[in-house]
């Protein structure tokens, strides 16, 4: 019998360890730790100034850290730029368009840039204007081109020397719905073709369906890292239900109150009544049986939905932890 052969563990795409980057006395990021693993769409969120484009300037190679360490996939940032740099396609938050230029000289420019042989050029110009979409534009002068489809050009010039990593700095800021659906599909393509993906937002809910895991940062600190549906359980003070009853709500109100399981009872404007319940995956069977119990009759119990925006508003406020 032959033994299997062992495999080394796979090197995350992304690594930080107590990154942290000032900027004179003003701590923009403070002993960051994050593992973005291959083949992710990770969404990192932030208020403005929590310290998205610190980071990724730093993973990106052009702003040194002031103490820890990074590593894209398994290289140092700081002592393996040439390497990082071909790993990765990073596009900035504000990055200026050449207006006067047309789209392919544009692409063929930066692919030039990579040393791209000129007999290969044109194959790989038209490879990324396919993938972001816009081979009708190819002719097109910048200038000319929606916000949308320049968001999308930035794109494709990332993509030009086929990085594995991708950094978007708020590659959705600015967009109409089309246009940022039409860009959040673009890198969905991107992920099923094996790239790893991190987008930043000060928008949560921008991500929340597009990304399998996202981190949150306020004020240079790490306050969640995980799957995005991880967010609601992790961060949210127990579960929320809404009961309705016909007859006598106040009583209702007082069994809801006196249920071991509950952390709050408040009546709402419209009669119904809100439950907190503590606990990972709250069952409302026992307030269920109590109202009944108590003579009362059950007309509705459902779940509250609480958005992810509303979460992300009490964590940056301060109001959970
Ligand atoms: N070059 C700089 N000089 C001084 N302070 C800076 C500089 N760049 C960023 N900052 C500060 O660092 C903090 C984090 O900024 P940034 O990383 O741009 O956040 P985000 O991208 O999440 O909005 C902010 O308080 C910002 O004002
Ligand atoms: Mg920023």
């Amino acid at each position: 019998m032959s033994t299997p052969p062992i495999t080394p563990p796979a090197v995350p795409a992304v690594q930080t360890q107590a990154l942290s980057r000032a900027y004179g006395e003003m701590k923009a990021l403070e002993a960051l730790d994050l593992v973005v693993n291959r083949g992710d769409l990770f969404g990192f969120i932030g208020s403005n100034g929590a310290g998205k484009t610190t980071t990724l300037r730093i993973l990106a190679t052009f702003l040194p850290p002031s103490a820890g360490s990074a590593f894209v996939l398994g290289h140092n940032v700081v002592s393996s730029v040439n390497e990082v740099r071909r790993l990765i396609g990073y596009m900035p938050d504000f990055f200026g368009v050449y207006k006067e230029m047309e789209v392919t000289e544009y692409l063929d420019f930066f692919g030039a840039c990579y040393r791209i042989p000129s007999s290969k050029r044109d194959k790989t110009v038209a490879d990324v204007l396919e993938l972001v979409g816009l081979t009708e534009k190819r002719g097109a002068l910048i200038g000319a081109l929606s916000r949308g489809m320049q968001q999308r050009l930035g794109l494709a010039r990332v993509l030009i020397h086929d990085p594995q990593l991708l950094l978007l700095d708020e590659p959705a800021s600015g967009l109409d719905p089309r246009a940022r659906i039409e860009m959040m599909a673009v890198l969905q393509e991107l992920q099923r073709m094996g790239k790893t993906i991190i987008i930043s937002s000060h928008i949560l809910s921008e991500l929340q369906s597009l990304c399998n895991r996202v981190a949150i940062i306020e004020r240079g600190r790490l306050i969640y890292a995980g799957p995005t549906q991880g967010i609601r359980s992790q961060m949210e003070q127990g579960f929320a239900f809404l009961i309705a009853v016909s007859g006598d709500v106040p009583a209702a109100l007082e069994i809801c109150r006196r249920q071991p399981e509950t952390l709050s009872a408040s009546l709402r404007d419209d009669g119904r009544i809100q439950v907190r319940l503590s606990g990972d995956t709250p069952d409302p069977s026992g307030l269920a049986a109590a109202l009944v119990g108590g003579g009362l009759r059950l007309t509705g119990l459902r779940e509250e939905e609480v958005g992810l925006e509303e979460v992300f508003m009490r964590v940056t406020r301060g109001e959970t932890q």
